[in-house]
């Protein structure tokens, strides 16, 4: 089957395969996926309004959740895990996967009238006899790996949320805590247990594999195979420490030049400081406030004093709130837990940290214009709208170099760089098609902008993405290239390619 890409690419493929299922199986094409499956292994396939089909049914945001299977199947073994690929890609038959469930377009694990694995099963939790690795079934979130690993006075670089997903933060990379220490989650994967579209079980280490292990570092696991196991690299580690503060909207350029500062000299003189920066709307008020999030991995060893790093945030005049906590990761992950139930979209733009000041008045100005937009035409509707930024000192693009490095191209040379990505949440569906627009407008204005201003990257992170942005080809070319020569490698007919719906794809064949 030759396929041709782009959007009408993808409508192409769509009938195309419709063409085929239909082809083979005349009457109820899908369900007969269904049925196929229940046949291979023996229950776990969970058909709608039944008690598993609902507890699978479990995503993060509502464009997900409305996305309905014509099943779920919940493998119990990486065995099972195995036949279902097989069964699925001998079939020709539309599947996704998913983890925690917390990619929130349509489609991000999900998949109308397809197949849905759910590896909600999988879910071991392992910390090896010499506490330096532990080994993670898929459908782990990370409060379950937090939970085991706190009391034992262990870390490992994963997500700030606890309700996420092990599997797609650590594939798309993953920003943690212990990010300017050890990199991102994928930085940090020992080996990966992985089924491919054949159904062979393989192993992917820095001498096993290697070039699979290094695509699995970024390159976007719905183009390589289906993880069943990751071993991830533990450490030493205690309580955390977090100093929130908040000020008025107008002292965004005060905020933002300090969070400059801290990405590109803080963070490399004290590796443990991260932060983070949110520009939030208020419906309540009509108003912004510029809310900072500054995070150590310690705690200062006399209590009640900041980091040094930290102190130039502590000058800026009129905070409305500022209060500092420690405890253990599951305590912060769990109190940062973004709630259920609302409609979701985001993409991001990286830039070069030391944009000047002028580049943040303008791209604040196209955030208020694109807010003003969207509540003009809400009718009513509950939106809520952010501005974030996130670093990616140099300290961080170092250690993302060892082992081989990950797939998705970052330099040390190149600087350190922000990331600024626009959560935009509503409830009503009607809505949707306003918020995806004027979302996407924002994002190539500011594009646009970054380019002006000389300050752009290609790179656009995997897992704050907008589905439609091409995020692998952000990469660079060579990285693009060695990608798709190892996907055809692994999948050498391109079943997950064609299979494997909704998520960002290389393009190929
Ligand atoms: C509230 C919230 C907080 C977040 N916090 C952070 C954060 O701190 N740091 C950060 O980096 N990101 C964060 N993210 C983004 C997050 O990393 C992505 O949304 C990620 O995809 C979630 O993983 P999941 O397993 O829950 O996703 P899912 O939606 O289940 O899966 C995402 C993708 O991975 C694929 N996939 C899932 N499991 C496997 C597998 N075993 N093998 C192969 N492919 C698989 C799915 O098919 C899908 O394509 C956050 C997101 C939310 C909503
Ligand atoms: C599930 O139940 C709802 C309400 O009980 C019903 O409207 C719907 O048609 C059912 N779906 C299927 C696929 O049976
Ligand atoms: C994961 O942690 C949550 C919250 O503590 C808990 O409800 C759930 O049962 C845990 N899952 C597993 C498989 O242990
Ligand atoms: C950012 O600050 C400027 C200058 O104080 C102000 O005019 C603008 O409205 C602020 N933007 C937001 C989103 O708060
Ligand atoms: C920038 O960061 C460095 C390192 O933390 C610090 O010494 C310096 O005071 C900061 N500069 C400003 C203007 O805040
Ligand atoms: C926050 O509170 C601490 C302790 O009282 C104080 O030293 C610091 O200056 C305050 N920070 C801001 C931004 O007001």
């Amino acid at each position: 089957m030759v396929v041709i890409f782009g959007t009408l690419g993808i409508a192409l493929l769509c009938s195309v395969s419709g063409i085929t299922l239909a082809a083979k199986n005349p009457l109820h094409a899908r369900d007969d996926a269904c049925r196929a499956l229940a046949a291979a292994l023996a229950g776990d396939v969970a058909y709608p309004n039944t008690t598993s089909y609902l507890q699978s049914a479990d995503y993060w945001s509502l464009q997900q959740l409305e996305t309905q299977p014509r099943c779920f199947v919940a493998p119990k073994s990486t065995k099972e895990v195995s036949t279902i690929l097989r069964v699925l890609t001998e079939g020709d038959w539309p599947f996704t996967v998913k983890g925690g469930g917390h990619m929130p377009f349509s489609g991000g694990s999900s998949i109308e009238n397809g197949v849905t694995i759910d590896l909600v099963h999988l879910n071991d939790i392992k910390v090896s006899s010499d506490r330096r690795s532990v080994s993670v079934g898929p459908g782990n979130r990370w409060i379950n790996v937090t939970e085991i690993l706190d009391p034992m006075g262990l870390g490992v670089v994963g997500g700030r949320d606890m309700n996420v997903g092990v599997s797609g933060l650590t594939l798309g990379g993953g920003i943690s805590f212990f990010s300017g220490m050890y990199g991102w989650a994928c930085d940090n994967v020992r080996r990966y247990e992985v089924v491919l579209a054949s159904g062979r079980i393989v192993n992917a280490t820095p001498t096993e594999n290697k070039d699979l292990y290094w695509a699995l570092r970024g390159g976007g696991g719905s183009n390589f195979g289906i993880v069943t196991r990751f071993d991830l690299v533990i450490f030493d580690q205690g309580e955390v420490w977090e100093n929130g503060l908040s000020f008025p909207g107008s002292s965004n350029a005060t905020v933002i030049s300090h969070f400059q500062n801290l990405t590109i000299h803080g963070m490399p003189s004290d590796k443990g400081a991260t932060g983070f920066v949110g520009i939030n709307y208020h419906s309540s008020t009509g108003g912004y406030s510029a809310d900072v999030g500054l995070v150590h991995a310690t705690v200062p060893s006399s209590p009640g004093s900041i980091p040094a790093v930290f102190e130039p945030f502590q000058k800026v005049p009129s905070a409305t709130a500022n209060s500092t906590i420690t405890g253990t990761v599951s305590n912060f992950i769990t109190s940062i837990a973004t709630p259920y139930g609302r409609r979701w979209t985001w993409g991001n733009v990286v830039v070069s940290a030391s944009f000047p000041g002028k580049f943040i008045t303008e791209i604040m100005s196209l955030f208020e214009s694109h807010n003003v937009a969207l509540l003009q035409n809400e009718g009513g509707d509950d939106i809520s709208l952010t501005a974030l930024f996130q670093p990616i000192p140099v300290n961080l693009i170092e250690a993302m170099q060892k082992n081989g490095g990950n797939a998705m191209g970052l330099k040390p040379s190149n600087g350190a760089l922000i990331m600024i990505s626009f959560p935009t949440s509503w409830t009503e569906a009607k809505n949707d098609e306003l918020a995806y627009s004027a979302t996407r407008k924002l994002i190539a204005d500011i594009e646009a902008k970054a380019i002006e201003y000389k300050v752009h990257t290609p790179f656009v992170y995997m897992n704050y993405a907008d589905i439609k942005q091409e995020v692998q080809k952000g990469y660079g070319k060579e990285n693009y290239a060695r990608l798709v020569s190892i996907a055809r490698k692994y999948d050498p007919q391109a079943k997950l390619s064609h299979l494997w719906k909704g998520y960002f794809k290389l393009q190929y064949l």
